[in-house]
């Protein structure tokens, strides 16, 4: 326990992250980054390129350890903790660039992130006991029902490297569901689909957040569309720095963040920068 476990407990807050700073050398990627996510909450995290969005997911799940800053997730503080760390601790994500097992079948690639939470063991898996069979089979099982869940149920059996990068986005939140996180972090999931696609997964993304209270979602989205259809509150940042933290409608309103997105694509009628929902 510690002065920002006990904070969070008193706020039911899941995941905490305190004036969260990196530097790669001279240049400050995220400056002072806090975030208070409640059970329940659709967070969207949105700003230009190279404003810091990934950079925070990754301190977010351990895969880069903060300059400065605490983080804290269900009651655990996890600063300086790997990834390993804050996935048992309930946080799971997608990545940017789709990292799947591309050789391996879809199923496969999902039962990856189901096996790490009630795997057999290395020793039963050499083995080859017959507790292995059984849990194999739970395994796809399992893997089959949440893809089923991301819509991929004619999918089970193809070679995930197969499949358009749509799809492949679909296959790897399967996989982060199957660690059953609290906690879910999806960054760019739209990317490579096309209108149709997209509002299809905000519908599934919808869906996966209503059968849960428990369940938090952050959203790393470049779509305006799904981003003010999905979220309930809204972070932009800009420059590593936090800009606007609110309602999507005020977020939508604010001077300062149409600067931001307007100010790049000045001269550009169309920029990806533009901020209106259905842009
Ligand atoms: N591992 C790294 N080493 C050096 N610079 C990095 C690294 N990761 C990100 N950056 C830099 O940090 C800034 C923010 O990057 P990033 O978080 O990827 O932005 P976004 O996801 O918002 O597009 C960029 O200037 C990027 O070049
Ligand atoms: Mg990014």
């Amino acid at each position: 326990m510690s002065e920002l476990t006990d904070k969070m407990n008193a706020n039911g807050v899941v995941l905490q992250a305190e004036e969260l700073t990196k530097r790669f050398g001279g240049l400050v990627a995220l400056s002072n980054y806090s975030l208070a996510l409640k059970p329940g909450e659709i967070l969207g995290l949105i700003g230009p390129n190279g404003a810091g969005k990934t950079t925070a997911f990754n301190l977010l799940t351990g895969v880069i350890q903060p300059t400065r800053g605490r983080i804290a997730l269900a009651g655990r503080d996890l600063t300086n903790s790997g990834p390993e760390d804050f996935a048992v601790a309930g946080v799971a994500r997608t990545f940017q660039n789709i990292r799947l097992f591309r050789d391996l079948s879809v199923w496969e690639n999902v039962a990856v992130g189901a096996h790490r939470r009630d795997g057999p063991g290395w020793l039963s898996t050499m083995l080859g006991l017959p507790r292995v069979w059984r849990a194999e089979r739970a395994l796809r099982d399992r893997s089959a029902a949440l893809l089923e869940q991301v819509g991929l149920t004619d999918m089970v059996d193809r070679k995930a490297g197969d499949l358009p990068y749509g799809l492949q986005r679909k296959v790897e939140i399967a996989r982060a569901l199957a660690t059953e996180p609290r906690v879910l972090l999806l960054d760019e999931p739209a990317a490579g689909m096309n209108a149709t696609e997209t509002v299809l997964l905000t519908e599934m993304l919808q869906d996966l957040a209503s059968k849960s209270t428990d369940f938090s979602l952050v959203v790393v989205e470049h779509d305006m569309r799904l981003v003010m259809t999905l979220c309930s509150r809204i972070q932009v940042i800009n420059r590593g720095e936090l800009l606007a933290d609110g309602l999507p409608e005020e977020v939508q309103r604010n001077p300062a963040v149409i600067e931001a997105y307007l100010g790049r694509s000045r001269g550009k009628r169309k920029g990806r920068g533009r901020i209106r929902a259905g842009a």
